[in-house]
């Protein structure tokens, strides 16, 4: 089965053609974030704007880059949200109209089931799953017991992690996006600087904003003297420190077979070392970090979920909207 996936939630306008759920034919991927750089942070309505501009010329580099025709295509896959209202409308409408005029299905997807179905390209899935999603808008613990059910376990009280990385970034006068910067020069960073431990009122649930706070005022009393490779190192302990203690207390208290790690922040070379600290808790845990091609927002990933959703009976009929807080499904 080849389904064409498009995702269009926030400021990456991508295209994949997938086949059975973990062939990948294309995966075209048209970024904004030299656009939107220059603002230090996504303009809503600009990128709605460019991926009208850029929705044809990518879904036409997928279809020829597959080396397929359009009329092979067997559904299409759409991110319905969450994401950008304007961003998520272009994606929906070319969907909804190819799925029309080509008579083939169409299958509504939420953006982080995406995320979390791209491990597919690397392993089987088992179940009962746990996933931490670490993306620029969600920061989840997410218990699949079966195939395609979602359970949320613990969510974000305030910021998403990748939210805090992008905001103490741009204080630290890096560029946007900020996350792969801190990343990058908090390998050179040693600890110097102390920040104060997250509190949650739920024990799985998770809190930024205090820590981001705390970063701010670190610069603020050490205005010229701050040294920013130690302060990114100890941002990002403190951040991940955050995820990893509540990913073992959610191992520690549900029975799971298989971890994922999921969503933009899976990137960050620190966490993908430190997600083995997992099997301290179950040695037994099967562990699977997401390929570097597809942590970030792409269309791939849509065509994995689409998949498995198609099999568990997940069509959109013509009159569907985008939901910009749609819930898992
Ligand atoms: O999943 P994603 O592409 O978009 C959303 O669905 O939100 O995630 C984007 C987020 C941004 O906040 C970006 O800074 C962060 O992922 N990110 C990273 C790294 N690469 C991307 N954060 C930390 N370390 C990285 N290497
Ligand atoms: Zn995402």
């Amino acid at each position: 089965m080849k389904i064409c996936a498009i995702e269009t939630s926030c400021d990456e306008t991508a295209v994949a053609i997938i086949e059975n759920g973990h062939t990948v034919l294309s995966n075209i991927v048209s970024s904004q974030i030299n656009t939107h750089a220059a603002f230090g942070g996504v303009i809503p309505e600009v990128a709605s704007r460019i991926h009208i501009e850029n929705i044809s010329i990518v879904l036409e580099e997928a279809i020829t880059t597959a080396n397929i025709k359009i009329d092979d295509i067997d559904a299409f896959a759409i991110t319905q949200g969450p994401g950008l209202i304007g961003s998520l409308h272009v994606g929906l409408i070319a969907a909804k109209t190819l799925s029309w005029f080509y008579n083939k299905p169409l299958i509504p997807i939420h953006h982080i089931t995406g995320h979390i179905y791209a491990n597919q390209f690397v392993d089987k899935l088992e179940y009962p799953l746990l996933a931490l999603v670490v993306s620029g808008g969600h920061t989840e613990l997410v218990l699949l017991k079966e195939e395609y059910k979602f359970e949320i376990l613990g969510s974000t009280q305030d910021d998403a992690i990748g939210e805090a990385y992008d905001k103490v970034a741009r204080v630290m006068g890096l560029p946007y996006p900020g996350g792969p910067h801190i990343d990058r020069i908090a390998k050179d960073g040693k600890k110097n600087y102390r920040l104060p431990k997250v509190k949650t009122q739920k024990p799985l649930d998770f809190s930024f904003s205090g820590l981001k706070s705390a970063v701010l005022q670190l610069i603020q009393r050490n205005k010229n003297e701050i040294i920013k490779e130690d302060l990114a190192y100890a941002f990002q302990e403190a951040a991940l420190n955050e995820i990893i203690e509540k990913t073992k207390l959610a191992l520690s208290m549900y029975q799971v077979k298989h971890f994922v790690l999921a969503g933009g922040v899976a990137a960050n070379s620190r966490l993908r070392e430190r997600v083995n600290d997992l099997k301290l808790i179950q040695p037994d845990l099967k562990i699977t970090i997401p390929p570097m091609w597809c942590c970030t927002d792409n269309a791939a990933m849509i065509g994995a979920v689409a998949y498995v959703a198609y099999q568990h009976g997940v069509r959109g009929d013509l009159d569907i909207s985008a939901n910009p807080g749609l819930d898992y499904a």
